[in-house]
C-alpha cells in the first residue's frame, strides 16, 4: 500500500522563496511516490488573522496559483481548500473532546506566538486549538507522512498523541501512527539575514517579477565583515552565500574563491546571484501569468480536489462515529 501524504498551507499572503525550498519541493518530489494531499488550510488563517479575513479568498487562489506554477501536480495530487470539507470540523470537535487543556497550554508554538506577536489578540479559544484542528487535517485522511519544517514537529508531536489517546480510550487502532518528513534544505534566512516573513518585507515572492527580484537582491545584507573592497569575505558568516548554496550549488567553490581572496565586490556577487534568482523563477512566472488569466479554471481544479478529499473525508467520519457511539 502506498503511503498517504497530507500537508497544509496557510493562505496568509504570497508565496516566497522559503516557502518554495523549505516545503513546495518537497511536495514536489513526494507526489511521485506517494498519494499526497495538499490542503489549503484558510480556517487556521481565519484562527490568527480573524481581523483581516476579507484577504483570505484572493490569498486562497494565488496560493493555488503558485503551487500548479511551481510542480503541484493536481493530475496526481489532491488540492482542496479545507473550509470545503466541512468533515475536518467534525474531527477537530471530536479530538477537541479528548484534548487535554494541558497539552495545547504547553504547546512551545502556541507560547512563543503569544509572546512574539503583539499586532493581533491571539488569546482565543480557537487560536489555543491550532493544533487539534490540524491533528484533525492529517487523520481525516489517514495520513501516515506530514513533511513539513522543523519548527512544526511539535505540532506532529501532539497529533500523534492525540491519535494514540483517542486509540486508548476508545480500544481501537483506528488511527495508525504519522511522521513528520523533515526538509534537507537548510533554512533560507531572508534578504536582511532575519527569519523570511512577511511581516519583516523581506522575501523575494514567487510572482516577483525580473526588475523586483534584482532590486530586492542588489539590497541583501552580506558579511557584515568585509567593509572594504580589499578586505576578503567569510562566505559562511553571509546570506548571500546562503542563497548560492540553494539555488546555484555548483557555483559554490567559486563564490568562496572570489569571495575569500577579495576578487569580486558584493554587489557584483549579488548582482549575479540576482540573475541566478529569476532565471530560476522564470518559468514559475511565466507559468504563473498563464494561469492568472483563468481563475474560474482554478477554482474549478480546487473543487475537483474538494470532490475527492470529501470522498475520504466522509468515509473516515462515518467509521468513527461507529468506533465512538
Ligand atoms: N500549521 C502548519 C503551518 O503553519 C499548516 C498546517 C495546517 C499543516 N494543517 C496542517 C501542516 C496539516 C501539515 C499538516 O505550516
Ligand atoms: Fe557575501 Fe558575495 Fe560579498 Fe562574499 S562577495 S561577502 S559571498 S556578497
Amino acid at each position: 500500500m502506498k503511503k498517504t501524504v497530507f500537508s497544509g498551507m496557510r493562505p496568509t499572503g504570497k508565496l516566497h522563496l522559503g516557502h518554495l525550498v523549505g516545503a513546495l519541493n518537497n511536495w514536489i518530489d513526494l507526489q511521485n511516490k506517494y498519494d499526497c494531499i495538499f490542503g489549503i488550510v484558510d480556517w487556521h488563517a481565519l484562527m490568527g488573522e480573524y481581523e483581516q479575513s476579507k484577504e483570505i479568498k484572493e490569498n486562497i487562489i494565488d496560493m493555488a496559483i503558485d503551487w500548479v506554477a511551481c510542480g503541484i501536480d493536481v493530475s496526481k495530487s489532491i488540492v482542496f481548500v479545507q473550509s470545503h470539507v466541512p468533515e475536518h470540523l467534525e474531527l477537530q470537535m471530536i479530538f477537541s473532546c479528548i484534548t487535554p487543556l494541558g497539552w495545547l497550554e504547553r504547546n512551545p508554538i502556541y507560547k512563543e506566538q503569544l509572546r512574539e506577536i503583539k499586532s493581533r489578540d491571539l488569546q482565543t479559544y480557537g487560536f489555543l486549538g491550532y493544533p487539534v484542528l490540524q491533528a484533525a487535517d492529517i487523520l481525516l485522511y489517514k495520513a501516515n507522512a506530514v513533511p513539513i519544517g522543523e519548527d512544526q514537529l511539535p505540532h506532529i508531536e501532539l497529533a500523534r498523541e492525540i491519535l494514540r489517546r483517542f486509540n486508548h480510550i476508545y480500544k481501537t487502532n483506528f488511527f495508525n501512527d504519522c511522521e513528520a518528513i523533515l526538509t534537507k534544505m537548510p533554512r533560507l534566512l531572508g534578504l536582511d539575514g532575519r527569519k523570511m516573513s512577511k511581516s519583516y518585507q523581506n522575501a523575494v515572492n514567487l510572482g516577483d517579477s525580473e526588475k523586483e527580484i534584482k532590486s530586492k537582491v542588489k539590497k541583501m545584507f552580506t558579511d557584515p565583515k568585509r567593509i572594504k573592497f580589499t578586505d576578503p569575505g567569510h562566505p559562511d558568516e553571509c546570506n548571500v552565500h546562503m542563497y548560492y548554496e540553494v539555488f546555484a550549488p555548483a557555483k559554490k567553490k567559486e563564490v568562496d574563491e572570489w569571495c575569500t581572496k577579495a576578487q569580486k565586490g558584493c554587489t557584483e556577487c549579488k548582482s549575479i546571484l540576482g540573475d541566478i534568482l529569476a532565471d530560476y523563477l522564470a518559468p514559475i512566472r511565466e507559468k504563473r501569468t498563464e494561469l492568472e488569466k483563468d481563475k474560474d479554471r482554478i477554482w474549478d481544479i480546487l473543487d475537483e480536489g474538494r470532490q475527492k478529499a470529501q470522498k475520504i473525508a466522509r468515509k473516515t467520519i462515518t467509521e468513527i462515529k461507529e468506533v465512538i457511539f
